[in-house]
């Protein structure tokens, strides 16, 4: 079965960056990208393509490519599921709020009313896509809403995991190093639907790279992948701290181990710590779906990693407070980036969030500069906290246009993302702007210390 036309029930940063990859490398394939946020929506339609709602380096050339021609946006749900003979799920599953495994189990409720308004819309059959990030076995639920709602047709289900990171998404998705398709092996139904779903890739990721698993390795994989990643990220903060007591320098050490093969030079950057959408609540998810195995040392391993990047991050903060004479009541600090990496405007579980929040609570005064950040996001994240009220929130943060803006007549300055802006901003002006002495903080290992201490600038850097 050849795929003609192809549905995403998700407009973010999954569905967005991977439709349009898609449509760009298969032209004879209609794309239709849905949400219910008429915002989102219109932002992917809006004339000026620079103005599409996700910062991607790369990704607005492709979306200029492609809209129009096969790449389509819209609100109207119901007509994009009806038409399609592949339907991608790429809504967002982030960590429950209420109820039974609060705080830890993906909130699956999205993906259910997608699978509910398939099965009400569908009159053909039809492949489902995991796209989302999902608990292992969930394939199995999506399969009897399906089955026993549906209008009697036949619904395929594949895993297919996403593994672009953001801020590359479009390189990731141009060269992945596997993507991988789950999906019912044992049936000949099973194995159709699979192999419709690698012609899809095959239009530009070789066969090597396409890797095809049972339903439950597929889904399994994507949260031990995060897992991992996660793990490399907490280990190597973990020894940066170790390092700031010993005169070891982590990014030596880093480079050290690195070089071992068996370890690999990636994800051994040691920072304020990692943020993002997806780490935490992959590896919260783990944590609950291991403990509702009675897997508890299982959980509990993985949960040292989560336990370890609340340390990091609250460590940072208390540094700056202690550095600055154990006060910071009314003192003016300067944050430099507010997005969890660089190269994205998403600022999801940023460590710059709780940083702020953190030095907040101390009474600090807080001005913030990023590059893609506006200031109603960083607002709305500070809100989301509820530590305080949104009007004392606004009366203790600014926001700003220039690092420059951000940095004068402050008594510190710190680095949350690494930016490459940053690594060549005018530090003697800043410098002298600054109140005396000036302290510097990096959060990333981005700035030279070096240089800066020749400037003048108290400097701390994580892990030397
Ligand atoms: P997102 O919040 O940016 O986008 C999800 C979109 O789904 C939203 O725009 C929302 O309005 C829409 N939506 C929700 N319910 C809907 C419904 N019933 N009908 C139509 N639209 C609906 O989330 P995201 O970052 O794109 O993540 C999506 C999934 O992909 C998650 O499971 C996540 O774990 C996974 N993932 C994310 C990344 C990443 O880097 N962000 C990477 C890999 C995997
Ligand atoms: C991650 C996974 O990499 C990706 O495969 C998955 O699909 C989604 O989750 P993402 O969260 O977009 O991607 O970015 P990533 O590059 O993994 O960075 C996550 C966080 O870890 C960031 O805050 C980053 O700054 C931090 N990080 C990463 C470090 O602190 N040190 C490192 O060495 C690497």
């Amino acid at each position: 079965m050849k795929v003609k036309n192809i549905c995403c029930i998700g407009a973010g940063y999954v569905g967005g960056p991977t439709m349009a990859i898609i449509a760009q490398k298969s032209p004879e394939i209609t794309v239709t990208v849905v949400d219910i946020n008429e915002k989102r929506i219109a932002a992917w339609n809006d004339p000026d393509v620079e103005q599409i709602p996700i910062y991607e380096p790369g990704l607005s050339e492709v979306v200029a490519e492609a809209r129009g021609r096969n790449l389509f946006f819209s609100t109207d749900v119901d007509a994009a599921i009806d038409a399609a003979d592949m339907i991608f799920i790429s809504v967002n599953t982030p960590t429950k709020t209420y109820g039974m495994g609060k705080g830890m189990a993906a909130d699956l409720k999205y993906i259910e009313l997608c699978a509910r308004q398939i099965a009400r819309v569908a009159k053909n059959d039809k492949i489902i896509v995991e796209k989302s990030t999902l608990p292992v076995r969930t394939a199995e639920a999506l399969k009897r809403i399906l089955d026993n709602t549906g209008n009697g047709v036949n619904f395929q289900i594949l895993s297919n995991p996403e593994f672009l990171a953001e801020g590359t998404a479009v390189t990731d998705l141009h060269k992945p190093d596997r993507v991988l398709i789950g999906g019912d092996l044992d049936s000949e139904k099973g194995r159709e639907a699979i192999q419709a779903l690698v012609d899809v890739y095959a239009h530009w990721v070789t066969p090597d790279n396409i890797l095809t698993t049972n339903v439950w390795s597929s889904e399994l994989s994507k949260l031990t992948a995060n897992a991992f990643l996660a793990q490399r990220v907490s280990s190597i903060n973990a020894m940066s701290e170790l390092c700031e007591v010993t005169e070891a320098d982590v990014q030596e050490v880093a480079k050290a181990i690195g070089m071992d093969s068996r370890i690999g030079p990636k994800f051994l950057k040691a920072s304020v710590g990692f943020g993002g959408s997806c780490f935490q609540k992959d590896i919260l998810n783990l944590v609950y779906i291991a403990k509702s195995f009675g897997l508890n040392e299982v959980a509990d391993y993985w949960e040292q990693v989560i336990l370890m990047n609340d340390h990091q991050k609250r460590r940072f903060a208390a540094k700056i407070v202690k550095t600055l004479f154990n006060t910071v009541s009314g003192k003016k600090i300067a944050l430099l980036g507010w997005a969890f990496k660089k190269d994205t405007n998403d600022t999801r579980e940023s460590a710059a969030i709780y940083v702020a929040d953190y030095l907040l609570n101390e009474q600090a005064e807080i001005v913030v500069y990023d590059p893609k950040v506006t200031q109603e996001q960083i607002l709305a994240d500070l809100d989301y906290l509820g530590t305080r009220s949104e009007e004392e929130n606004r009366k203790l943060i600014t926001v700003v246009n220039t690092a420059e803006a951000a940095c004068a007549e402050a008594h510190a300055v710190a680095v949350m993302t690494e930016w490459d802006e940053f690594k060549t901003l005018d530090w003697e002006a800043i410098y002298t702007h600054m109140l005396k002495p000036a302290f510097l903080f990096d959060g990333r290992r981005l700035l030279d210390k070096e240089a800066l201490t020749d400037l003048g600038f108290e400097f701390y850097a994580i892990g030397s």
